[in-house]
């Protein structure tokens, strides 16, 4: 038996059994070396559409094809061996109907060997949600800001600041529990929200400048690690300075490319005389 094969995957079940329990730690990954290196220390790994903004450069993610979430999802579910992989579905891939919904989530459960799909909306997803669920289908939802509607939103402005919309927002979260997701991502509101949310729904809540009061927390990978440099928003902690590290070590190549202290000797293949 090989060493992968003995390590078990967190399934949808026990990360959905970890409801008021040790919290859920979750990060983006988007590629196989980076899956590497987070599986052995957090639960989930989500494929976010945000690589749409993260490694592609785009300015929201709503170009994001189901195609691109196809490779780079299987790309992570190849790089790991123990978190459970959840999967985005972009963009105008779910939205139109259940069926299209179940077509494409299909596609991404059956090509990339992911254990569940995330998809945005509250009550108006719900229908669809209870189609997926209903046919095999893991769903986890995603509330509060969802960067997929920046363009009804007007931008990425924190969430729940006031009683309509606070109201409006934790319907949603009862709709998408209701409907049978087994985990919801609450994305950018205010903690007070993010509490009433976590105490109403049976569901585990997952926080993304949400607060300490979720279920567990997500963050964009890049943003930890100080690798993205765009904007970095108010509830991200950089845990590291890898884009630092990565731009001292190529001026440090290049200077040494410059000067020929690069290739050494003992990066250099020896002509080697026949015996
Ligand atoms: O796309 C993504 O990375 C996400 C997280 C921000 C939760 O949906």
């Amino acid at each position: 038996m090989s060493a992968s094969a003995q390590i078990k995957r967190i399934t949808v079940p026990e990360l959905a059994a970890r409801k008021g329990k040790e919290p859920v730690s979750m990060l983006t990954a988007y590629t196989v070396s980076v899956a590497r290196q987070l599986d052995p220390h957090v639960d989930c790994l989500l494929v976010g559409d945000s690589l749409g903004m993260v490694l592609y450069g785009l300015d929201s993610t709503l170009a994001v094809t189901l195609d691109m979430m196809i490779a780079h999802g299987a790309a992570v579910v190849r790089g790991s061996s123990r978190a459970c992989v959840v999967v985005d579905l972009p963009w105008a891939s779910y939205q139109e109907s259940p069926q299209q919904a179940f077509r494409n989530a299909a596609r991404v459960l059956a090509e990339t060997g992911c254990a569940a799909v995330k998809l945005e909306g509250g009550r108006e997803m719900a229908e669809t949600i209870e189609f997926l669920v209903r046919r095999g289908v893991p769903v986890m939802g995603h509330i509060g800001l969802t960067p997929q509607a920046v363009n009804a939103l007007g931008g990425y402005k924190a969430r729940g600041r006031s009683d309509a919309e606070q109201e409006k927002i934790l319907d949603d979260a009862r709709a998408v529990a209701e409907a049978g997701a087994f985990s919801v991502v609450i994305e950018g509101v205010v903690e007070p929200l993010a509490r009433k949310i976590t105490e109403s729904v049976p569901i585990v809540t997952i926080g993304i400048g949400a607060s300490a009061a979720c279920d567990g927390q997500v963050l964009v990978s890049d943003d930890m690690f100080g690798l993205f440099s765009g904007f970095t928003p108010k509830f991200v902690k950089r845990y590291a300075e890898i884009g630092q590290t990565m731009a001292e070590a190529a001026r440090a190549y290049a200077e040494d490319v410059r000067a020929r202290r690069f290739p050494a000797a003992e990066h250099t293949f020896a002509e080697r005389k026949p015996a």
